[in-house]
């Protein structure tokens, strides 16, 4: 597996509408593979293809107790109860904002060898969900928030503070591994 380049806002691929997937095979399970390395190396919960350039529907996810790989979501349920809180992503690194979404989200999709799966999230993996599907449809979680959380993120972005730092090894003072990556803490980033 291989770490590949997230793609940072105002990069037109993460304003575009991904495609279904038609095909199963060994090229899309070694990208859901590549981005769920990806993902984790970032300290992210969440990452979709569009995120690493591949106009595919196809997102993965991690929480404290599972992950998964998850192909044409389509949502057959989401509550009407929402929950409240920060939100980051990694095409964003550094940013979080109050986002409101549903407590709840189901899907139906398909795993990567092209079998069905349903996947109901509460919480955290509803919180996931949701935003993953919004990728896959060309939507960013900035145009979730309140209007002046939007603009204090349009701000720092024109002030260039979306830039990645370097790798932990070639800063003199790192602590550790992830000592430097900007989604370790502050909220879930996907
Ligand atoms: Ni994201």
């Amino acid at each position: 597996m291989a770490e590949l380049p997230i793609r940072i806002f105002g990069d037109p691929v993460l304003r575009e509408r991904a495609h279904e997937v038609t095909d199963f095979d060994d090229r899309l399970r070694r990208l859901a593979g590549d981005m769920l390395e990806t993902m984790r190396a970032a300290a992210g919960a969440g990452l979709a293809a569009n995120q690493v350039g591949v106009l595919q529907r196809l997102f993965t996810w991690e929480t404290e107790d599972a992950h998964g790989a998850v192909v044409n979501p389509t949502i057959t349920f989401e509550s009407e109860e929402v929950q409240e809180g920060d939100e980051g992503c990694l095409s964003f690194p550094g940013l979080f904002y109050p986002t409101t979404r549903p407590l709840q989200v189901h899907i139906e999709a398909r795993d990567v060898f092209g079998e069905e799966l349903t996947l109901e999230g509460e919480g955290l993996l509803a919180r996931i969900i949701a935003h993953e599907i919004d990728h896959l449809n060309g939507i960013l979680f900035i145009e979730h928030l309140a209007r002046h959380d939007r603009k204090d993120a349009m701000r720092r972005i024109r002030r260039g503070e979306l830039e990645y730092p370097p790798p932990p090894e070639e800063l003199p003072d790192a602590e550790g591994p992830d000592a430097e990556l900007p989604n370790a803490e502050g909220g879930a980033v996907a």
